[in-house]
C-alpha cells in the first residue's frame, strides 16, 4: 500500500529524487539526431527483438521505480485465455509491440473498454478514463488543464490516445513509464492531483465490480483460470489491451500513402512537402507513421530521442519553464532537460486543440506561426520572457520563413490526418449506452 502510493505521486511531483537516476537511457532521453527524411517509414525498425521486456519495464514485471508488481500483485500472466488475436493493419503501420505478460485477447479488450467508460472506477463514481479522453476528440477533452473527480486541476492538457499502442513513453515528460497498464495506476492512484482517486476507495471499487453481473461474465470470458480475477492488476492490463486497439490509420492522409492520389487535396500536398523538408524541420521529432520520434512497435531496437524543449518559455533569461511544468528535468534533476517534452502524435491534431503540454497555444494556426518565430515570446505577466532565446531549445526549432499560402498549407496537411473513421467507430465508443 505505501509503495503504491509513493510511486502513483512521484510521476507528477516536481523532484523526487528517487526518479533521478532511474532513467539511465541517456539516448532516449537527451540527445538528439538527425533523422532522414522519412515520410511515413519507421526510424526503429530494426530486426526482431522478440522479447518485450528487454526494453525496460514491462506491465508490472520488474522493481524498476514506476512498477507496482511489489505490492502483491501476480507477475505473470494472469489465468487468461490464450492469445488468438491478430492485427488488422495497412502496410505503412508496423505491428505493436506487446508487452509478454499482457498478450492481447479480444475478451480482455471488451472487458477494457467496458473499464476505461465507467465512472465506477472513481472513488467518488464521478469520473471515468473517458471523461478526460474523449473518442470524438480524438481521446482528448477540449480543456487547456483537465479537472479530477474531486476538483483537483491536472496540471497537463490530456493527450490524445490514438495509436497509444506505439508511444515508447507514457505522459508528456515521464522517462520510465513504458507500458499502458503502469502508466493506468496514475490516473488511477495519483492523489496529488486526484483523477480518478481509486486510491482512497480501493476494495470498495473492486467491489463494486465483483457485484455487477455485466463484469462477473467479462471477467470470467478475460481470465477464466484466475482465481482472483477482478483484481487491480487485471483490471490495469484489461484497460491497457483495449487502449492498443485504438489504432488511427484511416484519415485521408493515409489513402493518399496507399496509392490515393485523390484523397488530399493539393495544398495538403504541398504541406506535406514543408513539413518533412529542411527548412521547417517538423519532421526530425514528429516522425514516422505516427508523427512522433517517441515510437516503438515489434520489431524496435532503437530508442530513438523522445524528448525536446521547443522554446515555448524562457522566465529568468536561463531557460526556466513555470513551476511544475519543468518537463523531463522533473525526473532526471538535469538542468539541460529543462522544458523537454515528448512530441505528442500529430494524428488527427485539427481535434485535439488546445495545444501543448499545458494547453497554452488555442489553435493550430498560432501553433505554426511560434515554430516559424523559433520560440515564443510572452510579452507580460509571471511568465514574461524570449522562449526563442532559450538555452535548451533544440537546434530543430530555429524558425523560418513562411508564406500566407505555405501556412494554409501546413495546416491542410496537419487536417488531413483527422481520422472520422477512429473517431466514430463503434468497437471505441462506450459500451454502457
Ligand atoms: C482528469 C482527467 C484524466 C483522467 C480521468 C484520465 N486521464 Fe489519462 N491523461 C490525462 C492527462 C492530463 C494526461 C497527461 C499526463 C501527464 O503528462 O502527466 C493523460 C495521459 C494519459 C496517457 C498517456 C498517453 C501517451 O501518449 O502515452 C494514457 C495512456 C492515459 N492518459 C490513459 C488513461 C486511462 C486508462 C485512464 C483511466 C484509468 C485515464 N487516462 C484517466 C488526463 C486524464
Ligand atoms: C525539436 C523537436 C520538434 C520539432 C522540430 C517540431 N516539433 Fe512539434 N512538438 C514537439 C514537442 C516536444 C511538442 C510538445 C511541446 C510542449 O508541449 O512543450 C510539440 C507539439 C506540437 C504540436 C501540438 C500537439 C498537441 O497535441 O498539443 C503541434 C501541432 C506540432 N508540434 C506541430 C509541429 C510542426 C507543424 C512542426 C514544424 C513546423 C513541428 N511541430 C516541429 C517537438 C517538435
Amino acid at each position: 500500500m505505501q509503495r503504491i502510493l509513493l510511486i502513483a505521486v512521484l510521476p507528477l511531483l516536481a523532484c523526487a529524487p528517487t526518479t533521478g537516476s532511474g532513467t539511465g537511457e541517456a539516448s532516449g532521453t537527451s540527445g538528439e539526431t538527425e533523422e532522414p527524411p522519412n515520410p511515413m517509414g519507421s526510424s526503429t525498425s530494426g530486426p526482431s527483438d522478440s522479447d518485450a521486456s528487454s526494453s525496460g519495464p514491462g506491465d508490472g514485471s520488474t522493481t524498476e521505480p514506476g512498477d507496482v508488481s511489489s505490492t502483491g500483485e501476480p507477475e505473470g500472466s494472469t489465468g487468461e485465455v490464450p492469445s488468438t488475436w491478430e492485427w488488422d493493419l495497412p502496410e505503412h503501420f508496423p505491428e505493436p509491440k506487446v508487452p509478454e505478460e499482457n498478450p492481447m485477447s479480444a475478451e480482455k479488450v471488451e472487458l477494457g473498454r467496458h473499464l476505461f467508460y465507467d465512472r465506477r472506477l472513481s472513488a467518488n463514481g464521478t469520473q471515468s478514463c473517458a471523461d478526460c479522453h474523449d473518442q470524438t476528440l480524438a481521446f482528448t477533452d477540449g480543456l487547456s488543464l483537465p479537472v479530477g473527480s474531486t476538483g483537483d486541476v491536472i496540471p497537463r492538457n490530456s493527450m490524445s490516445l490514438a495509436n497509444v499502442a506505439y508511444s515508447s513513453r507514457h505522459t508528456w515528460a515521464n522517462p520510465l513509464l513504458e507500458s499502458l497498464s503502469q502508466q493506468a495506476t496514475i490516473p488511477l492512484f495519483n492523489e496529488i492531483p486526484t483523477e480518478l482517486g481509486a486510491v482512497f476507495a480501493e476494495e470498495e471499487i473492486l467491489g463494486r465490480l465483483a457485484d455487477d453481473r455485466v463484469y462477473a461474465e467479462l471477467f470470467e470470458a478475460a481470465y477464466p483460470s484466475d482465481d482472483e480475477r477482478v483484481s487491480w492488476i487485471n483490471i490495469r492490463r484489461a484497460i491497457a489491451s483495449f487502449q492498443r486497439t485504438l489504432l488511427s490509420y484511416r484519415s485521408p492522409y493515409d489513402a493518399f500513402i496507399a496509392g490515393d492520389e485523390d484523397a488530399v487535396s493539393e495544398s495538403a500536398k504541398r504541406g506535406a512537402n514543408l513539413f518533412f523538408s529542411e527548412i521547417f524541420e517538423c519532421h526530425h521529432c514528429h516522425n514516422g507513421f505516427n508523427f512522433t520520434n517517441a515510437t516503438e512497435h515489434a520489431g524496435t531496437v532503437f530508442d530513438t530521442p523522445a524528448f525536446f524543449n521547443t522554446g515555448l518559455y524562457n522566465i529568468d533569461g536561463n531557460g526556466t519553464y513555470p513551476e511544475g511544468g519543468w518537463g523531463l528535468a522533473e525526473f532526471t534533476l538535469e538542468p539541460q532537460d529543462m522544458g523537454k517534452f515528448k512530441p505528442p502524435t500529430l494524428r488527427n491534431v485539427a481535434l485535439t486543440a488546445p495545444y501543448m503540454h499545458d494547453g497554452s497555444i488555442a489553435t493550430l494556426e498560432e501553433v505554426v506561426d511560434t515554430y516559424a518565430a523559433g520560440g515564443r515570446v510572452i510579452e507580460e505577466g509571471p511568465n514574461a520572457g524570449d522562449g526563442r532565446d532559450n538555452p535548451y531549445k533544440s537546434s530543430f526549432v530555429s524558425g523560418f520563413e513562411m508564406s500566407e499560402q505555405d501556412k494554409a498549407d501546413l495546416l491542410a496537411f496537419l487536417e488531413s490526418l483527422t481520422d472520422e473513421d477512429f473517431t466514430t467507430d463503434p468497437a471505441f465508443a462506450n459500451p454502457w449506452e
